[in-house]
């Protein structure tokens, strides 16, 4: 899935970098995120039994709204925000002072969430329908004309995969599509063949190039590295829970939605799982990846956002995955495209990764990769104090 997804706060640093404002990006991206993780007197046992993080309101300072959101949900709703007003952060916030209410849109945005929340909970029984995105389209002023024909034909058509299209015959089933996909990749036996896999590549990010390391022990177990000039950001699944660190900083648990991506990134046998880990599972109409057509795939747990799967209509390969992360405003879609299949051990394995969000996107290229080798189990163990923090993980 996305082994090399970044914490959630990284993408900040892009956003700031991408203002121009270089140095200011990291110190920024870091005061959001330990506004997020205040220091806690928590002790060992509450933190590795996973103790429900705080409301918002007990970690912000002037939260008016979005009271009783976990604080760790707060930063998802922001981004979700963003995206579907097509704006940056400092379109509402002064610069370093997120809870300051000078700027009239964030005034404008409370009395926007209070009217989402009343028209979903009157109109549609309480269910999250309408969002910001239903009207403002990634545009901070919603159209309130519609467009003449000439305009609607240059507008891209509303997606084909609605579901409600008649699909075309001759489709092929959920299971011959994950037959195909495992066929593919070089068969079921050499898959179950990987035990463990090491990657080394490049993260590039907002321009910046950051060395990264991957590792993976099976049956699902994964730890990224990715080697930031102020020290390591290590993202860990080790089997049961998740965890980021970023350098000098208390470390942060996964949860919810994230949880269950980091568990799938670190299937090391995933397409051999695919129909055991989503009862559901439903062939869509098939969408155009490029130039290339693929079949799409969408994947469902009870009570969870579907995770869609594209496969190359002549390769059978897996092309695309897109997953859906809850925020309390809406769903934010994380798009990765994978390319540069290569055979590693009879395994068509692919080098390159695209990540995308709305608002962002990074690319890990990576340029080796070597499978059964013996891993070190502290790669995967929890650092037992904030200051293992600033230092890599492991010997
Ligand atoms: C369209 C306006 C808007 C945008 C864009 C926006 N925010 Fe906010 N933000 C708000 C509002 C409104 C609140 C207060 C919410 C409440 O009162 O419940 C808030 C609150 C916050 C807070 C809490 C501050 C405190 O201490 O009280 C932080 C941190 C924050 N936003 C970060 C961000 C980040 C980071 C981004 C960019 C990813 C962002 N916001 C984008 C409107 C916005
Ligand atoms: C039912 C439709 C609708 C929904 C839902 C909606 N908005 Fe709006 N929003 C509008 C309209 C209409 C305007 C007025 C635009 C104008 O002045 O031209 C507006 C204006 C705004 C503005 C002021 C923009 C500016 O620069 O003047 C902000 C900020 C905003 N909305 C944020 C949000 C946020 C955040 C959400 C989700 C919590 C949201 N809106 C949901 C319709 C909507």
């Amino acid at each position: 899935m996305d082994p090399l997804d970044l914490p959630a706060d990284i993408p900040l640093i892009d956003l700031y970098k991408r203002q121009g404002n270089v140095v200011k990006a990291a110190e920024l991206a870091g005061k959001v995120s330990a506004a997020m993780d205040p220091p806690s007197n928590k002790t060992e046992d509450e933190i590795s039994q996973g103790s429900s993080p705080a409301m918002a309101e007990a970690v912000f300072k002037n939260i008016q709204v979005l009271k009783g959101v976990s604080s760790d949900q707060l930063i998802p709703a922001m981004r979700f925000i963003a995206a579907s007003l097509g704006v940056e952060c400092n379109y509402c916030h002064v610069q370093d002072h997120f809870d300051k209410d000078d700027k009239k849109p964030k005034q404008v945005a409370r009395d926007m969430m209070r009217m989402m929340f009343a028209i979903d909970k009157e109109s549609f029984a309480g269910n999250r329908e309408v969002t910001c995105y239903s009207c403002h389209r990634g545009s901070p002023k919603p159209e309130a004309v519609p467009m003449v024909d000439s305009e609607v034909e240059a507008k891209p058509r509303a997606a084909a995969g609605s579901g409600s299209e008649k699909l075309p015959v001759d489709m092929p089933t959920a299971d011959q599509l994950i037959d195909n996909y495992i066929r593919a990749l070089g068969g079921a036996v050499a898959i179950e063949k990987v035990a463990s896999r090491e990657e080394q590549g490049t993260t590039t990010l907002g321009g910046q190039a950051i060395r990264t390391e991957v590792f993976d022990q099976g049956p699902d177990k994964q730890a990224v590295i990715r080697h930031l000039p102020s020290g390591d950001s290590i993202t860990v699944f080790n089997g049961h829970e998740g965890w980021a660190s970023m350098p000098g900083r208390p470390v942060r648990d996964m949860h919810g939605s994230e949880l269950d991506a980091a568990q799938i990134d670190a299937d090391l046998h995933f397409p051999l799982h695919i129909k055991q880990a989503f009862p559901e599972l439903r062939v869509e109409y098939p969408e155009e990846i490029g130039d290339r057509e693929a079949y799409v795939m969408s994947c469902k747990k009870v009570g969870q956002p579907p995770v869609k799967l594209y496969f190359d209509k002549q390769s059978g390969l897996l092309e695309r995955i897109v997953q859906f992360a809850e925020s309390p405003l809406g769903l934010i879609p994380t798009q990765i495209d994978y390319d540069d299949y290569r055979i590693v051990d009879g395994v068509e394995t692919p080098f390159r990764w695209t990540i995308a969000r709305p608002g962002e996107s990074s690319m890990i290229q990576l340029e080796q990769i070597r499978q059964n080798v013996p891993i070190d189990d502290a790669k995967f163990r929890r650092p037992t104090s904030s200051a293992a923090v600033a230092k890599p993980l492991g010997p």
